[in-house]
């Protein structure tokens, strides 16, 4: 059964390795992505995955970009909220623009992508939700005040959701990378990834996109039903939530 998967942020790191994941399983995939279209341009050719450009900070925008996928590949039977965004900086000099940006994105688009997608998952009796937080939305994190509330508050929409979904057979999980070796954590200071991140990881490594993608494979496969509400960590041993 080739199953109807949508990756948000599917274009770039994490979520381009989960993209082509699921692709390379045999699902059909859609990935969405916000602004860069070169990056898209470029991530489709190579990959043959179609991509569709939405802010999924905009509701009706979601509504619209969903439509479309559904309209050239089918019903969304799996969603993967990947998209995020950070705008780091200590609490004391943050703007509430940047404590708006990131929740919105961040939170909001998680509720923006998922909710116009679940009363189909409901009809059909069938559907995966993963939602890409973070370890930074478990244990903290100085700088990401902003960010790390709003990867909590996916972990506890996954919980609360789950709870809805499973008589359903809607699944509905989190996964917490931790620092990855993507734009986003190479955009940190590399004084403070050698000094300060990388020394905390006991691997002694970043991770690498394709260990976050695995982990989303495991989770939104049919033989994971029974996996639901939990909060899967890949984080090189970083935290131990
Ligand atoms: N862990 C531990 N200490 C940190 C730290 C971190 N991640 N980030 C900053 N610090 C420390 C600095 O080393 C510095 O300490 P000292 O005063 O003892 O030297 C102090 O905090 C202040 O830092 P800066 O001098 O860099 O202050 P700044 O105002 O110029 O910048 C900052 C602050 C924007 C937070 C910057 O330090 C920064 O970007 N830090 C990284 C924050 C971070 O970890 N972001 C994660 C991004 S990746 C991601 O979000 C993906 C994911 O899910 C994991």
């Amino acid at each position: 059964m080739n199953r109807v998967a949508l990756v948000t942020g599917g274009t770039r790191g994490i979520g381009a390795a989960i993209s082509t994941a699921l692709k390379e399983k045999g699902y059909r995939v859609a990935a969405s992505y916000a602004g860069n279209d070169t990056a898209a341009q470029a991530f489709s050719k190579e990959t043959g995955i179609p991509t569709f450009k939405w802010s999924i900070g905009d509701y009706d925008a979601c509504v619209a970009g969903i439509a479309q996928v559904e309209a050239a590949l089918g019903p969304i039977e799996i969603l993967v909220n990947n998209a995020g965004i950070t705008r780091d900086g200590m609490f004391h000099k943050m703007t509430r623009e940047s404590w708006q940006d990131v929740i919105n994105t961040n939170l909001n688009g998680v509720f923006n992508m998922t909710h116009p997608v679940w009363p189909g998952m409901r009809d059909r009796r069938f559907g995966r939700v993963v939602n890409i937080s973070s370890i930074n939305g478990q244990k903290g994190q100085m700088g990401q005040v902003n960010y790390s509330a709003a990867k909590a508050g996916d972990i506890g929409l996954t919980k609360a959701l789950a709870q809805e979904g499973a008589s359903r057979a809607i699944t509905v999980n989190a996964v917490c990378p931790g620092y990855i070796g993507t734009e986003m954590v190479r955009a940190v200071p590399q004084k403070v990834l050698d000094e300060r991140v990388i020394p905390q990881i006991p691997v002694g490594r970043l991770g690498e996109p394709e260990e976050i993608a695995r982990c989303v494979a495991f989770l939104v496969a049919d033989e994971a039903g029974f996996i639901t509400g939990s909060t899967l960590t890949a984080n090189g041993g970083q935290y131990l939530a």
